[in-house]
């Protein structure tokens, strides 16, 4: 079976092509194609979202032209292989999540292809289905019940599946989710956005003990979580100094590194094992950090040493559309174009 997955939630555009074998029980990437606005963004320092869309429709048609050009270098050919096209309808930004339902709906309505409309969020936790050259090779390795920590620049989430489509979410955050924190302290610092890369490669120079910052909602016996009083406590140090030197802002995020990554383990290890979860999935932009990363593999070998921890390569992690088409893949929930619309505030 082939999939296309189309993505244009925010500032990546993004189409890609997936072959799903159920004979080889593999899902695999043909193409994934991605233009991105951001280098847009870094000058004005965050989304400017007329912007992002703009940009959106000058992309779409020659990222779907690359994408497609793997299966045909004709492009009517190439579509008219593909069987089902999965799109992101939200939550995004509405001028551009419109781009690529659009797009979708057009192609749709065209060819007769069926239309799988996705969650956004879902695409994150999907990721993790898709083999990719590394040791997994089957798609029912990550077993349920499954826990996914899905941390990107919008969400801090926690959700618990039982099968594909059978999910629950434990909690999320109260205010700034995790990378919005890393990129709204990088402004503090000065610092490019998207500030979490950045913060992380600076964080590998400092000492994460230099600064005690808040660990917000440590102790709440639930699964929500709240950032912006770590950027609060940064900004308290920030204005301390007239000038920071290099080793006081490799400090600084190596602090703030340690402190988002704290929490973020403590309650994905709680609710993994109050659902005793098989796996944990790590999805969304912060889920590449590798101090998160490596502080999870620690605590799960300490105190969930039976559970299987997956994580997707970094340009799996961030927004593309192989995600999109592998949640359409599973979830294959198929719908006449007509009726799909992009739903900025989709909630899961
Ligand atoms: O999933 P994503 O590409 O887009 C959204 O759906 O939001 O996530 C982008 C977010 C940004 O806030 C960015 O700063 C953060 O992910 N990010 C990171 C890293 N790479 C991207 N945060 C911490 N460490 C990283 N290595
Ligand atoms: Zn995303």
């Amino acid at each position: 079976m082939i999939l296309l997955g189309i993505e244009s939630s925010c500032d990546e555009t993004g189409v890609a092509v997936l072959k799903a074998d159920s004979t080889t029980n593999t899902l695999t990437i043909l193409s994934n194609s991605l233009s991105s606005s951001l280098s847009l963004h870094a000058a004005t320092g965050g989304i400017i979202p007329e912007v992002a869309a703009r940009e959106q429709l000058k992309y779409m048609p020659q990222v779907l032209k690359d994408a497609l050009s793997t299966l045909d270098k004709n492009e009517e050919n190439a579509v008219k292989k593909v069987d089902a096209i999965a799109v992101t309808y939200g939550p995004g930004l509405i001028g551009s999540l419109l781009v690529g339902v659009e797009t979708a709906r057009t192609l749709s309505y065209l060819y007769d292809i069926p239309l799988i409309p996705v969650n956004h969020m879902l695409g994150h936790i999907y990721a993790n289905w898709i083999q990719t050259g590394d040791k997994r090779h089957s798609i029912s390795d990550p077993k349920f019940p499954a826990l996914a920590l899905v941390v990107s620049g919008g969400h801090t989430d926690l959700v618990v599946l039982k099968g594909h489509g059978d999910y629950a979410v434990l909690g999320g955050t109260r205010d700034d989710a995790a990378g919005e924190a890393f990129d709204k302290i990088g402004r503090l610092l000065n610092l490019p956005y998207p500030a979490g890369p950045v913060i992380a490669t600076l964080a590998k120079k400092g000492d994460p003990k230099a600064f005690r910052f808040p660990r917000p909602m440590w102790d709440s016996k639930d699964y929500n979580f709240s950032f912006s009083g770590l950027k609060t406590a940064v900004l308290n140090e920030v204005r301390k100094s007239k000038k920071l030197s290099t080793t006081e802002i490799s400090n600084i995020c190596a602090s703030t590194e340690r402190a988002i990554t704290d929490v973020l383990v403590k309650k994905t290890i709680l609710a993994a094992t109050e659902y005793k979860v098989k796996s944990i999935l790590l999805g969304g932009g912060v889920a590449a950090n590798e101090s998160l990363q490596a502080s999870l593999k620690a605590a799960m070998a300490a105190r969930l040493p039976g559970t299987m921890l997956f994580i997707p390569p970094k340009e799996l992690c961030t927004d593309n559309a192989a995600m999109v088409a592998a949640a359409g893949y599973f979830l294959n929930d198929k719908v006449s174009w007509k009726t799909v619309s992009p739903n900025p505030e989709l909630y899961y």
